[in-house]
């Protein structure tokens, strides 16, 4: 053994004498006691357990003593760590249960409170009446169209033979788009009826064609009680060979009585539309009166304000000028169209009055409908 380290006097050193040893010992135990959450008794563990804690230096210093000095330094720095081990693990687990008792008391749930207080949302009734006229429509073969909201002049009005010094042009109530530069004329509107869909359909599908499109339309309407400046309306299309009004009358009676009930009757009365010839207006009966408030004053009628009949949409054999502008040929297919308003169909469905609670989303209006598909 080196002479050197032979006199070497462990006592010396300085973080290995005992007092000194008691003192980190009572330091720790000091700051672990003291520490008063989880996140305290941490940093206590850091100081003076830590890597670089006293205590650990100290057992670091011990690997310099010459062996025979070793274990009785070992066991004082040993006999150290371990009590301020100890105090640690009995300060985590008497936190530890403080925090479990906390949390069951701020994170208890009260299992009897009223759960279904907040109405949970409604799908709107105008979409489930779209999807119900969907529904009726593809059982009998037909498809589901598209269209574009902002639509060229052209095919909202030009291509149904709604040329620019047409009258109904005018009468339309259109929502012109202004163009990029500012300039009025974009050549681009919100659409005023589903119509449109029928030469965009025409131009891109060969016949025959059968297809119905439910959307969005707009119109320069202010919102009471019987306007909404949007609404929605169901188009129907079909093109074939040897199609007839006969095909039309049909058509509209199964889907009336689908949307309103086997007792439904209903009527084509003469009308003008310049995308279809001849063009007719159906008629349903009126539910309420059935007819018996006409020519009698004593028991007027709100629904049909004593006409008997209501209202319901346009349709005619699509126009063979239209046919045409949509390159199809006249002398070979025919076709019919209509057009229903969806929000009519819903205040006659479901006695909606005003037009208003169809637009504002309320939830207590969407509910009463239920879940209806
Ligand atoms: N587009 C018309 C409107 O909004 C309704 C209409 C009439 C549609 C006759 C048709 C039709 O398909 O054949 O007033």
């Amino acid at each position: 053994m080196p002479t050197e380290t032979s006199s070497f006097d462990p006592v010396e050193v300085a973080a290995l004498q005992p007092e000194n040893l008691q003192r980190n010992v009572d330091e720790a135990l000091a700051a672990i006691a003291e520490a008063g959450d989880l996140d305290a008794l941490k940093s206590a563990r850091l100081t003076h357990a830590g890597d670089r804690s006293a205590l650990a230096l100290a057992n670091r210093e011990i690997a310099a003593l010459p062996p025979a000095a070793r274990a009785a330094a070992g066991q004082r720095v040993g006999a150290s760590r371990g009590r301020v081990r100890e105090a640690l693990e009995r300060r985590q687990a008497e936190l530890e249960l403080e925090r479990d008792a906390r949390v069951l008391v701020e994170e208890s749930v009260d299992v009897t409170l009223p759960w279904d207080r907040r109405p949970i949302g409604a799908r709107h009734p105008l979409t489930t009446i779209q999807e119900l006229f969907a529904d009726v429509f593809t059982a009998m073969g037909y498809e589901v169209a598209e269209g574009p909201e902002l639509e060229a002049e052209w095919f909202n009005f030009d291509a149904l033979n709604i040329g620019v010094d047409h009258p109904a042009r005018s009468l339309m109530d259109t929502f012109f788009v202004q163009a990029a530069d500012g300039s009025a004329d974009s050549g681009i509107v919100l659409r005023t009826h589903t119509s449109p869909v029928q030469a965009r359909t025409m131009l891109s599908r060969t016949p025959p064609i059968y297809v119905v499109c439910p959307g969005k339309v707009f119109r320069t309407d202010e919102l009471d009680a019987t306007h909404t400046p949007v609404f929605h309306q169901l188009e129907g299309l079909v093109i074939d060979e040897g199609i007839t009004m006969a095909h039309l009358k049909g058509t509209l009676d199964h889907m009336a009585q689908a949307m309103f009930g086997p007792d439904t009757v209903t009527r084509l009365r003469p009308s003008y539309f310049p995308f279809t010839e001849p063009s007719a207006e159906p008629d349903l009966l009126c539910f309420v009166c059935r007819g018996d408030s006409v020519g009698n004053p004593d028991r007027p009628c709100r629904t049909c304000g004593s006409e008997g009949w209501i209202e319901w949409g346009g349709c005619g054999m699509v126009n063979p000028r239209v046919l045409r502008a949509c390159g199809i040929d006249p002398e070979r297919y025919s076709g019919f169209a209509f057009g229903m308003g969806i929000e009519r169909t819903m205040m006659f469905r479901n006695a909606a009055e005003d037009m208003r609670d169809m637009v504002e989303g309320d939830v207590r209006f969407t509910a009463a409908f239920g879940m209806e598909s």
